[in-house]
């Protein structure tokens, strides 16, 4: 009976594999704060992503980790860039099997560590960074990304990608905007999975987690710009925002369980605190139930594989 009267389902479709990939890397190296998580080398991200393909998840998301950075981030726009290289290899192996994003966004390639590029006295700079997020978007979109995921928080950054990506004819390419992106704590294991440098924070341009009203206006100007899906992010502290945002959007919703959370449950389940399977799927289906349309998350292959070969007797309750 609680089957048949279930509001909710996950399917694997709906969720999206973010992965890391580093340049110049010969095996694959781990993120000790997120135990099964990698930094990919160039053939295990498409192994890896081969098989998250084939177990059914939606999508995949990429970040770079590249081996040298400097002020502009020139590795984002540059076709050799490690990022670039792996859209493009992923493009090649997949074809149109599942949907390859892209981060776009410069902090994996500043050596300061910031989403923008830094006027004379160390602030990021708005609209310089809309250049550069142009010109990355471009690189992106030749590489083969079909969906490209702005996660700086700039004024006007959807606008900015668009223009760029329409005026050289990439009209099919499709944005999938952070809109509601928090300046948050959870964000720490990312730090150690992309080698950030960033010294500080990111408060001049993400959300202030007081405030829930601004993830409104944000989507209405990131809807205004052109996104063609929105997300709100971190996932699980941000319900509320998600669910305000879900009911608001003329557009997709999706929502990123981001590394902190990740971490969090992993180590949690480590001292067996928790039942990890069960709290794994019982957070993908509470973005579902406060209206989220995608979940990023590093649990997308896994779970799609529990799916894939018939839920384990544990987690039949999910079915
Ligand atoms: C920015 C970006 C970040 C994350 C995704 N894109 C880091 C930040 O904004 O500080 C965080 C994802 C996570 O913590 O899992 N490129």
């Amino acid at each position: 009976m609680r089957s048949l009267v279930r509001e909710q389902a996950l399917r694997p479709a709906d969720l999206v594999l973010p992965m890391f990939v580093r340049e110049g890397a010969s095996e694959n190296r781990p993120i000790s704060s997120m135990p099964g998580v990698v930094q990919h080398t160039m053939d295990s991200l498409v192994r890896a992503a081969t098989e998250a393909v084939e177990r059914g998840v939606g999508g995949l998301m990429l970040f770079g980790v590249p081996e040298h950075k400097d002020a502009l981030g020139s590795g984002a726009s540059d076709p050799e860039g490690v990022l670039n290289q792996a859209l493009a290899r992923l493009r090649f192996e997949l074809g149109d099997s599942t949907v390859i994003m892209a981060d776009l966004c410069l902090d994996e390639f500043t050596d300061h560590g910031h989403c923008g590029v830094l006027d004379e006295r160390g602030r990021v700079d708005n609209d310089s960074t809309l250049i550069r997020y142009r010109e990355m978007a471009l690189a992106q979109a030749e590489a083969g990304a079909h969906l490209l995921g702005p996660s700086g928080m700039m004024d006007g950054q959807i606008a900015a990608v668009r223009d760029a990506l329409d005026a050289e004819g990439h009209l099919d390419v499709a944005l999938y905007a952070y809109t509601a992106k928090y300046a948050s704590a959870f964000y720490g294991p990312f730090r150690e999975a992309v080698g950030s440098s960033l010294q500080g924070d990111r408060r001049t341009y993400q959300q202030d987690p007081a405030n829930g009203r601004e993830a409104l206006r944000e989507l209405e100007l990131d809807v205004a710009e052109g996104a063609d899906l929105v997300m709100v992010k971190p996932g699980l502290p941000y319900l509320d925002v998600l669910r305000d945002v879900a009911e608001a959007s003329p557009v997709p919703v999706g929502a990123y369980q981001v590394s902190g959370e990740y971490a969090m449950v992993e180590a949690a389940a480590a001292n067996g605190w928790v039942d990890r399977d069960r709290v794994i799927l019982e957070s993908l289906l509470a973005f579902r139930r406060a209206g989220a349309s995608t979940v990023l998350t590093y649990y997308a292959s896994e779970v799609a594989g529990w799916f894939a070969g018939g839920l384990p007797d544990h987690l039949r309750e999910f079915l």
